[in-house]
């Protein structure tokens, strides 16, 4: 069989780059292996033309929840393209950086001090350095994806499955140092048991607790208020992670709408709909140990992220997008469920939230459904799986082809569902799609 030019760009990646892209969840093996165009020429809202110049409506992750506005937004992309013309970096700061700083604070009136990076892992590894400069101390409580780098695989040291219970299965941590083992403590968001014992144990040693406050669905009762009352206890900083969840479920951080503060939060991706920036807001209380850790690197003095960050954040409050995308996922999730039922295809709606909708096929082996759904999908050139990141760019006519496109997949599916996993198996085009991490080439 004849490759298109995307697929065989990506089969000649392989070769070069380790790992095939640069982000996990871009790899076309965790959708449809073989199927799912790995690269693009053209993105503007929810549309995307890969390298054969063909046209795909996304109803996936889009952009892996970094562009809430939708692609290349015409407010954000004209104030970096102004940047740019402008010079987006020099010997000098880019003053940009103040007014954002001023900004995050303003609409999280706890937050006294920002610093910034470019990305969410270096974004959440800059504030475990300012927790553990405050307090002097190395573990870390950790219940949910955070990142990359070794502060967090070192969860794995102990329990390779430790990290794989709360997000992705198979992080070896291969490459982190052995030294680091017993610093990642994971502990399942309402997990107040677990939380209580390793206070009680190691309490005193506990430099932060890092926590989404919600993923996707609302808080368990008291669980946010157990980790301030904790962290106030033990002298232990509290770390929110809004890189994800921030700007999508409300505007600003979604703790906000729990009542509870936390020492630092931080934010990325939406942040700068699609432009590298990433931002630690912190209390007074951690600006001491945020002058004091060396934190300091030349590209986070670049220009183009505090810029898209400001643009970005001005059109997010300006179209209320949080409510926009909460009332497109509610439609989705509807849509999913009304389709399946009318078909009698067994599956269940997997989240609470309109801002993040996902289901999951109640079948034996889920996985090669959900493998065949996508390869269906593709053949409609939509992009989608179990999970959509509704943004801006989704109205009503690219819902609409949406909708008819799974109210046909749908009913395509459910008899073959019903013959069960060999069955699936024998439609699929390609390989099955990947869970988790796994080496690409063996
Ligand atoms: C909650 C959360 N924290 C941190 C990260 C890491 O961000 P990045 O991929 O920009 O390094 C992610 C990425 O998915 C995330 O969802």
């Amino acid at each position: 069989m004849k490759l298109s030019q995307t697929q065989a760009r990506y089969q000649q990646a392989k070769q070069i780059i380790p790992g095939g892209t640069q982000l996990l969840s871009k790899r076309p093996e965790m959708m449809a292996p073989e199927l799912w165009p790995a690269y693009f020429t053209q993105a503007k809202g929810c549309e995307i033309t890969d390298l054969d110049g063909r046209r795909w409506l996304d109803f996936s992750t889009c952009g892996i929840g970094a562009t809430l506005l939708g692609f290349n937004d015409d407010d954000v992309s004209e104030a970096v393209i102004r940047t740019v013309r402008d010079g987006s970096f020099s010997t000098l700061n880019p003053v940009e950086e103040v007014e954002l700083a001023e900004r995050l604070c303003a609409i999280h009136p706890w937050a006294k001090c920002a610093r910034f990076a470019r990305c969410g892992g270096e974004t959440a590894a800059m504030a475990i350095r300012i927790a553990r400069a405050a307090t002097g101390r190395s573990k870390v409580i950790i219940s949910g994806y955070h990142g990359w780098q070794d502060w967090y695989l070192a969860a794995n040291l102990e329990s390779p499955a430790a990290l794989g219970e709360m997000w992705l299965t198979g992080l070896s941590p291969y490459g982190v140092p052995q030294e680091l083992r017993g610093t990642g403590i994971p502990c399942l968001h309402g997990d107040f048991a677990r939380l209580e014992q390793t206070l009680r144990e190691q309490g005193n040693d506990i430099a932060a607790i890092i926590a989404e406050p919600c993923r996707h669905e609302p808080p368990s009762p008291g669980f946010l208020e157990a980790l301030r009352q904790a962290c106030d206890q033990y002298g232990i900083t509290l770390i929110f992670d809004e890189i994800t969840i921030g700007w999508r479920y409300r505007f600003g951080g979604a703790h906000l709408s729990f009542g509870v503060n936390p020492d630092l939060a931080i934010f990325s991706k939406a942040l700068g709909n699609g432009h590298p920036i990433g931002a630690v807001i912190g209390n007074e209380k951690m600006r001491p140990a945020a002058e004091k850790a060396f934190l300091s690197s030349t590209y986070w003095t670049e220009r183009v992220g505090p810029a898209a960050a400001l643009a970005t954040i001005a059109k997010m409050e300006k179209t209320r997008v949080a409510e926009k995308v909460t009332s497109m996922g509610e439609r989705i999730m509807r849509l999913w469920h009304d389709s399946a039922a009318a078909v009698g295809l067994p599956l269940k709606i997997t989240s609470q939230f309109g801002c993040l909708p996902s289901f999951s096929f109640t079948v034996p082996e889920p996985n090669a459904l959900r493998t065949l759904y996508t390869q269906i999908m593709l053949e409609e050139d939509i992009l989608t799986g179990c999970a959509v990141y509704p943004t801006l760019a989704h109205g009503e006519a690219e819902f609409s082809r949406f909708a008819q496109a799974v109210k046909r997949v749908f009913a395509e599916l459910a008899p073959i569902a019903a013959e069960g996993p060999d069955c699936v198996r024998r439609h699929l085009r390609a390989p099955e799609a990947h869970v988790g991490f796994q080496r690409l080439i063996k």
